[in-house]
């Protein structure tokens, strides 16, 4: 749902930007919406332009996680400000921050900041390469690292599929080396390495898939990838970019107790900032400049600014916030599956801490393939019929909704209530 000063303000900006967006998501077009201009935003609230108040499940596309202008992220960025915005040179918080997250994450001995998760998932394949002097990626279909060009890869039918462009503008060569798999099949991957083991540089997974709606790892897949990895010499990648430190204080790694090669990590660790991060064992991150032949560099890199956001969020979040998180996300998975029952809708309410995907599809969904059966449509008449009613969910059938631990039982509770009368809309 649109409104008027959000209809005049899309009109100036459709001249200048494409989409009038700065994002394709943005743009609302998967729901046959139009988008809803944002003023400002606080706790659990986003502002519209035209003085409306929304509950708002999209957090900035996961950073908010604490809720929206959290009071010591604020005054840790302001405060920070007073004394320079970058430097291009070393800082003690970049030291601080990276002990904060190689504490968090095991896994993790190493790593270098970045402004974007693309970066990080970008950074974090060179340097798979780099290490192993080997071509081939692995991904899985639904799972997106990104816009790199080596990443745009078409969903394969069947089993893997080399090199097929997912956009214009990126050349076939590009994406030859990267290979595409169906997410959750132990059998096509196993198939693959039996096949190209010795050409495979690594394996990037979301350990917890958010960008086809919530997909969670069946039993035992994760593992064999790891398994795979060690036994042909390739690096396994976690895009934690979306899960980490919100399914978790350790991420997806955490909650699953896994140890991969390599992490990329981005939105909550940077706290609504431009940042992200990629790490991993010594050895491999030895391969970066200015200690290996790997080069990866950037301006703004570790933003003083950024770091701070950062730090003060992974502060914040401490046991009782993933015990409020756990418990309103519960609460919302129950009261929309009730929902879901009483208006006698066909539907699956997938959930993995505070991810959340409503799929008008039977369920479960455990692959692109199937949640590429869901009732789009039906979707998208139920997010327009949600906005009307002050609930901003995200604009796709093929993302996850994100909770905040400033959602209190109230808010959650009018969201279900939204939600039925959506449903019956
Ligand atoms: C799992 C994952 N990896 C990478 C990215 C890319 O991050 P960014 O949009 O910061 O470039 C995203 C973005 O949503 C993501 O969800």
């Amino acid at each position: 749902m649109s409104d008027e000063t959000s209809a005049r303000l899309l009109e100036r900006a459709e001249r200048l930007l494409p989409g009038g967006v700065n994002s394709p998501v943005r743009a609302f077009r998967a729901v046959g919406g139009a988008p809803i201009f944002i003023r400002g935003a606080k706790g659990s609230k986003l502002f519209a332009a035209d003085g409306r108040e929304y509950l708002d499940y999209v957090g900035s596309w996961g950073p908010a996680i604490l809720g929206h202008a959290h009071p010591d992220v604020v005054k840790a960025v302001q405060e920070r400000a007073e004394h320079g915005l970058g430097f291009g040179a070393p800082t003690e918080l970049e030291v601080q921050f990276a002990e904060a997250i190689i504490a968090r994450y095991p896994s993790v001995e190493m790593l270098r900041c970045v402004s974007s998760g693309t970066e990080a998932t970008m950074s974090a394949l060179r340097a798979a390469r780099g290490f192993t002097g080997r071509d081939v990626i692995v991904k899985f279909d639904g799972c997106y690292h990104g816009h790199s060009d080596g990443l745009l890869v078409k969903a394969g039918s069947g089993l893997a599929t080399f090199g097929n462009p997912d956009s214009a503008g990126v050349p076939a060569g590009v994406v030859a080396s990267t290979a595409s798999l169906p997410f959750n099949d132990e059998s096509a991957l196993g198939e693959l390495f039996a096949r190209e083991g010795s050409r495979i540089a690594a394996v990037i997974v979301e350990p917890v898939v958010g960008n086809m709606g919530l997909v969670p790892p069946q039993p035992g897949f994760l593992e064999r990838i790891l398994e795979l990895c060690r036994d042909h010499g390739a690096v396994s990648i976690f895009d934690e970019v979306m899960t980490g430190s919100r399914l978790s204080a350790g991420g997806a790694q955490g909650l699953f107790g896994m140890n991969p090669d390599m992490t990329c990590l981005g939105k909550v660790v940077g706290g609504g900032m431009p940042l992200a991060v990629y790490g991993g064992k010594r050895a491999i991150m030895e391969c970066i400049a200015p200690l290996g032949a790997v080069y990866q560099a950037g301006t703004l890199s570790g933003s003083p600014l950024a770091i701070a956001a950062g730090l003060a969020t992974l502060e914040r979040l401490d046991a009782g916030v993933y015990e409020h998180l756990e418990a309103m996300s519960s609460r919302l998975q129950v009261g929309l599956e009730r929902a879901l029952r009483d208006a006698n809708v066909s539907g699956v309410v997938q959930r993995v801490g505070s991810m959340l995907t409503l799929f008008f599809h039977r369920g479960p969904v455990r692959s692109w393939t199937d949640a590429a059966q869901s009732d789009r449509e039906l979707f998208g008449r139920f997010h327009r019929a949600l906005a009307q009613r002050g609930v901003y969910f995200p604009p796709s059938q093929f993302e996850a909704a994100f909770v905040s631990a400033a959602h209190s039982e109230e808010d959650i509770d009018r969201t279900v209530e939204a939600a039925r009368a959506a449903l019956e809309a």
